[in-house]
């Protein structure tokens, strides 16, 4: 077997459920899933009826680049989404569609790592586990940077020692962040791409959770919206990963796209050929439909934006939590407890379920950020978001 897979850590899923195994949480009270970052919000029935509609594209053979037809839908989008120069994302060379963003976040670090030479993948920490799964499967060394409150969640890329950057092949972004929502200023996506520039990386922004974000007139600014900013119009070293599974409500649709440098792309989609990861056409057309339509996306940000102002004042009668930038998670201070007795104890108790931090992190130099925090994800209904916080009260206040 590949000697690689033995690098793999388990999944933060996986620890979890082990940590909860002899958990037996009162019956009387209803469980309330806040521990996986699964949108629960209904999909749109605009996108159910294409493919319902087009169930006889069963018959076909999808392309591994897609119909023009979507990759011109994602084009118009994301110019449109992040004021990018008209016709500088072309449809022909610089979007390629993937099955969800974690399979292309994974294929997009083997078709890039060259391990004939020391490869490093710095990502943010806590992070996406795909990132660091990734990375070990192509033969790379992680290189982790801690996000905390000191640094606002955001790393300072200056702090990265000129080594790491010379054997960089790939630093990833987060933003708006997983766990943190945390979202990068313009200001530091132009210094990472100096650095791109002076030490020849691909940076690689995973940019799943722009489209919630609480504030209509100030939607997170992406990796290409900077790009476009100072006239990098080829978008040189720049790949940004957009997804219709929080978008939309639509993560079993396996619906996203990868954009940007036109010379990777290239190679990625002669990778992805081999990869055989091809979106059934039934999918793409339902895609297409989810691309065009942004009343969808206003309904969704607005429902998360009611549970966010519903939850965060209830909660901060017992904890540090803030109100994230963007995205569906809060990131809230476990205080003098630590994250995974807050985890295993509120399950235990209340029934309700959340992620110990240090499941997303990885400890180096003896420090991991993800201690006494734990990451709730706001997907479930309203109502049941605001039970889950009263019982949380109780359960730090006993
Ligand atoms: C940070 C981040 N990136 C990527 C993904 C993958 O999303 P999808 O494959 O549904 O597009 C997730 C899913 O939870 C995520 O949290």
């Amino acid at each position: 077997m590949n000697p690689n897979l033995s690098r793999l850590h388990p999944y933060p899923f996986e620890k979890l459920t082990k940590l909860k195994a002899n958990v037996v949480p009162p019956a009387h009270l209803s469980p309330i899933a806040l521990g996986i970052g699964e949108p629960k919000h209904p999909s749109p029935e605009f996108v159910k009826r294409v493919i319902a509609d087009n169930l006889d594209r069963l018959a076909n053979y999808p392309t591994t680049k897609g119909m023009d037809e979507l990759r011109a839908a994602i084009a118009v989008w994301a110019t449109r989404r992040f004021q990018l120069a008209p016709h500088s994302l072309t449809t022909e060379a610089h979007i390629v569609p993937v099955n969800g963003t974690r399979e292309g976040i994974f294929s997009l670090v083997q078709a890039v790592i060259d391990a004939s030479k020391p490869a490093i993948v710095v990502s943010p920490n806590p992070f996406y586990q795909i990132y660091e799964g990734a990375a070990l499967l192509a033969g790379a060394t992680p290189h982790y940077l801690a996000c905390d409150g000191d640094n606002g969640f955001i790393p300072n890329f200056d702090d990265v020692p000129a080594a790491v950057w010379e054997d960089c092949q790939i630093l990833f972004l987060c933003s708006p962040g997983n766990p943190s929502g945390a979202v990068i200023p313009r200001a530091t996506l132009l210094r990472v791409i100096e650095l791109a520039d002076q030490y020849d990386f691909v940076v690689a922004s995973d940019e799943c959770y722009s489209e919630l974000y609480p504030d209509e007139a100030n939607p997170p600014e992406g990796l290409l919206q900077a790009c476009a900013a100072i006239g990098r119009d080829d978008y040189a070293r720049c790949i940004v990963f957009h997804s219709l599974s929080k978008r939309s409500n639509l993560p079993g649709l396996r619906s996203g796209f990868v954009a940007g440098d036109a010379g990777i792309l290239k190679e990625y989609l002669r990778f992805r050929t081999y990869h055989g990861s091809a979106m059934p056409v039934q999918h793409q057309l339902a895609s297409i439909a989810a691309w065009q339509d942004e009343d969808h996306v206003r309904e969704n940000r607005a429902a998360y934006r009611e549970k966010f102002n519903a939850v965060v004042p209830i909660l901060r009668a017992v904890m540090t939590v803030d109100f994230p930038d963007a995205g569906f998670y809060l990131w809230a201070h476990t205080g003098a407890m630590d994250d995974e007795t807050f985890a295993r104890e509120l399950s235990a108790q209340k029934n309700v379920h959340v992620l110990p931090g240090r499941y997303l992190s990885r400890t180096v130099d003896g420090y991991n950020p993800g201690e006494n925090r734990i990451r709730m994800a706001l997907v479930a209904p309203r109502d049941e978001c605001i039970e889950a916080a009263h019982r949380i009260v109780e359960f730090v206040k006993q």
